[in-house]
């Protein structure tokens, strides 16, 4: 296939050793972390992109840090120690065996191309594009270039703009990403607390309800950068929904909102827009001329469709807390007379596929 042969080549370029196929590497990923699932070690590597990718200043320089560069994989006792990166150890200290196992392929090819690998593992996901050529990093990133959940939108919209001339549309498009997420640091008395009520899926529900009225916290109260969720209730491993005061923000602030609100059950238009956004974040601190395009070795996407957005059970549209005054669409109410309990595993069950290197994050 003639993009793995380019691939392999791009790797050559780095290594002169023998380089294995990107095939390989998505087939050595899956079997080795993903298996095939939705999860936590999915979901941490997704993330890990973004805080690899936006480690890069315009209004800063070179020296900030180099963007998508691996420099979080290349210098593991370093970035990964700085607040806003509390938790990615895990996907830092999960990917640094392939370095050693494929070494042609960059440390920040390695982040990109694990991401799109495991988002292809996502109902509802798009297939990601993949370029490969990364240089490998010279220097890790300055601290402060991550956002927080406790900044404001301004700050954020700002960092964001300095990082990668990102607009607030491309911004909301990128917490998509958030369809498929849970916290572990922000309340470090409960473990993978999720976003949304379908946190294995890739859907709408995220945009719908953060614009719920919370009601109460999965855990403890008073935790920077949480905000009340409007689905707090847990029960042993199935943890209540946690919201990040940031999604809050965004979801309500005049700049923000209707693109916000725009994503509610609009399947298709939300995944494409983050497939565009995502394709401007994972070349960050390269052009674009100088790689090559592989994403024909990205998995597709696996084909388990996704419901519509629904009001969980309990909710209804009298929940709703607009700012956009949009026509809101009609959606029905999710069947049962209690709160929803978010299953801890995509399987539903209590223990769930994972894996953990130990490693020097
Ligand atoms: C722009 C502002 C953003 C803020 C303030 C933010 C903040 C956070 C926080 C606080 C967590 C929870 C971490 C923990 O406690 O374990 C989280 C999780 C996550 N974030 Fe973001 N995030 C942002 C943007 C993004 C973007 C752009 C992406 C990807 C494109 C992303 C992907 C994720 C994923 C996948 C998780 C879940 C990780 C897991 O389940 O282990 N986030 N984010």
């Amino acid at each position: 296939m003639i993009f793995t042969a380019l691939f392999t080549l791009v790797a050559l370029a780095v290594s002169a050793r023998a380089a294995p196929s990107p095939n390989a590497l998505a087939k050595d990923l899956q079997e080795t972390v993903f298996q095939g699932d939705c999860g936590e070690d999915t979901h941490e590597i997704i993330r890990l992109t973004f805080h690899d990718a936006i480690g890069i200043s315009k209004s800063l320089g070179p020296s900030a840090g180099g963007g998508a560069d691996g420099s979080m994989l290349l210098f593991p006792t370093i970035e990964p120690n700085f607040h806003a990166n509390n938790g990615i150890d895990d996907s830092v200290n999960n990917l640094i065996p392939f370095l050693t196992s494929h070494p042609t392929v960059s440390a920040g090819d390695l982040v990109q191309f694990a991401g799109a690998v495991g988002m292809s593992n996502c109902p509802g996901a798009p297939q990601l594009e993949f370029l490969a050529g990364r240089p490998n990093a010279k220097a890790p990133a300055i601290d402060g270039l991550v956002p927080e959940p406790q900044d404001s939108v301004t700050s954020i919209l700002a960092r964001m703009a300095d990082g990668g001339s990102f607009t607030p549309f491309e911004v909301i498009s990128l917490l998509a990403s958030h369809s498929i997420a849970r916290a572990d640091k922000v309340d470090e008395t409960i473990d993978a607390a999720p976003f949304d009520s379908t946190p294995f899926d890739f859907d709408t529900q995220i945009f719908l309800e953060v614009l719920l009225k919370g009601t109460g916290f999965p855990g403890t109260g008073n935790n920077s950068g949480e905000v009340m969720s409007p689905l707090p209730r847990g029960s042993g491993n199935d943890t209540g929904e946690l919201r990040l005061q940031s999604d809050f923000a965004f979801a309500r602030d005049s700049r923000t909102a209707c693109f916000w609100q725009g994503f509610v059950n609009k399947q298709e238009f939300m995944a494409s827009s983050f497939k565009a956004a995502m394709a401007k974040l994972a070349i960050l601190g390269s052009k674009r001329s100088d790689l090559i395009d592989c994403s024909d070795v990205v998995p597709a996407t696996v084909r388990t469709p996704v419901k519509a957005a629904s009001f969980p059970a309990t909710k209804s549209a009298k929940d709703l807390e607009l700012t956009c005054n949009q026509r809101f669409p009609t959606l029905t109410t999710d069947h049962g007379a209690q709160e929803t309990l978010i299953p801890h595993c995509s399987d539903g069950g209590q223990f769930c596929p994972g894996v953990q290197f130990d490693g020097p994050a």
